[in-house]
């Protein structure tokens, strides 16, 4: 394909990064340090509590408590033949990349997963959607089959957003449909901030919005998300996810507040998957550093993105993109009080909370999710206003 000079200019251009790093005075980072000390602090008893309870486990049984299965990523079989696995570099890092449906002039659907999971947590997706898109699904930094570069600097956000940039055009396009759950649906609200040209529509699934977290983070939340101040700590959280082969993740899918209201939409081969990604060197922490990073940045470091979370300058910053939020009505993660002020920052937004739904939405009720998500582009198919370029002046004249 050519590509002429001014086109790449005008990329370049319409895709620069919208954030700035705070002003940071001498008192903000005194508070920042002070906050950061808090939550160490509040999450020290829960870390010394878990200390004891693993030591205990450990006790009982050292070796079902170390125990491991091989880590061979080839050992399984593809959970979904027909689809083309792309290794991409990007972003100083390689990035696998499951991709459907590709085809001259259709639009790019990308969608980002959760934690602990992988791109497999978008088949019913990109089954539904890969006849009229080029759906493509990653697994994120640190997950899967993607590198997982050590020290939590490697997952700042302003790192994962450049990433999700990165693939965009990597797939040869400058606007996608982007689609997120959960640590993917909260790096979708980033790259929507960030990069507002590039998203045409978006589509969040249970993937917290940055400010209207923090402007309802109360108790009945704080309850559900004590588990990111434990996360702070160092190889405790480590050891309880790798315990007993990473047993962690058939119960967050399976038993307790988590698990998925449908029987068997996550099976044992999911699950096998999301293990073997896991097994990975260094996958664990990776995941951990998503949070580490995420606290880091809002509290002792203030980045450009964190700034999202605690300024009121996001006020300012109205997303144009049509937006479609999803939410479960039993999501044991994310309370309902967070959509709470959502229309105030996201104007052009549709809410549906999804009845009976778990926190794992998209494989819970997959129906109901792809019709939601179908109606929503078939309403919105001009995109936002603001979106220049073909596809955006094409779809609006047909509209
Ligand atoms: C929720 O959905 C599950 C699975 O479809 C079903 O077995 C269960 O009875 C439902 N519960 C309620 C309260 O509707």
């Amino acid at each position: 394909m050519l590509v002429s000079r001014s086109a790449i200019r005008a990329l370049h251009t319409s895709q620069r990064s919208e954030l700035q790093p705070p002003e940071v005075t001498l008192i903000d980072k005194a508070k920042g340090w002070a906050l950061w000390s808090a939550i160490m602090a509040a999450s020290f008893p829960i870390f010394m509590g878990q200390a004891f309870v693993m030591l205990l486990m450990f006790l009982r049984s050292p070796r079902k408590f170390l125990g491991k299965e091989a880590a061979d990523p080839t050992a399984l079989p593809d959970p979904m033949p027909g689809v083309k696995h792309l290794h991409i570099e990007i972003n100083g890092i390689r990035i696998h990349v499951a991709s459907m449906g590709q085809a001259a002039g259709r639009p790019l659907m990308l969608m980002l997963h959760g934690f602990p999971e992988s791109w497999i947590s978008w088949r019913h997706q990109m089954e539904a959607f890969s006849s009229e898109y080029h759906v493509a699904a990653v697994d994120l930094r640190g997950y899967g089959q993607s590198s997982k570069p050590k020290g939590r600097e490697n997952y700042a956000l302003e790192v994962l957003v450049d990433d999700v940039k990165d693939v965009v055009q990597a797939l040869g396009h400058d606007q996608c449909i982007l689609v997120g759950h959960d640590w993917g649906g909260a790096l979708a609200w980033m790259v929507a901030y960030a990069y507002p040209s590039m998203v045409s529509r978006l589509i969040n699934m249970c993937g917290p919005h940055p400010a209207a977290f923090a402007d309802n983070l109360d108790w009945n939340q704080f309850k559900r998300s004590w588990y990111i101040g434990l996360f702070q700590w160092p190889w405790l959280p480590e050891l309880m996810m790798r315990s007993y082969d990473y047993a962690f993740v058939d119960a967050a899918f399976t038993s307790g507040p988590m698990a998925c209201k449908t029987p068997g939409a996550i099976s044992a081969q999911h699950i096998a998957h999301f293990k073997q990604g896991l097994r990975q060197p260094y996958a664990c922490s990776a995941a951990l550093d998503y949070y580490r990073a995420f606290v880091d940045s809002t509290t002792r470091f203030p980045s450009a993105a964190g700034a999202l979370l605690t300024r009121d300058d996001v006020k300012s910053r109205q997303l144009e993109m049509p937006t479609l939020v999803l939410w479960a009505d039993s999501d044991g993660a994310l309370g309902p009080q967070l959509l709470n002020g959502l229309p105030g920052y996201v104007p052009d937004v549709d809410i549906h909370t999804l009845k009976n739904c778990s926190h794992w939405i998209q494989q819970d009720r997959p129906e109901e999710v792809n019709a939601l998500m179908r109606s929503f582009l078939e309403q919105r198919a001009g995109g936002s206003s603001s979106v220049s370029g073909q596809q955006g002046a094409f779809a609006a004249s047909a509209a």
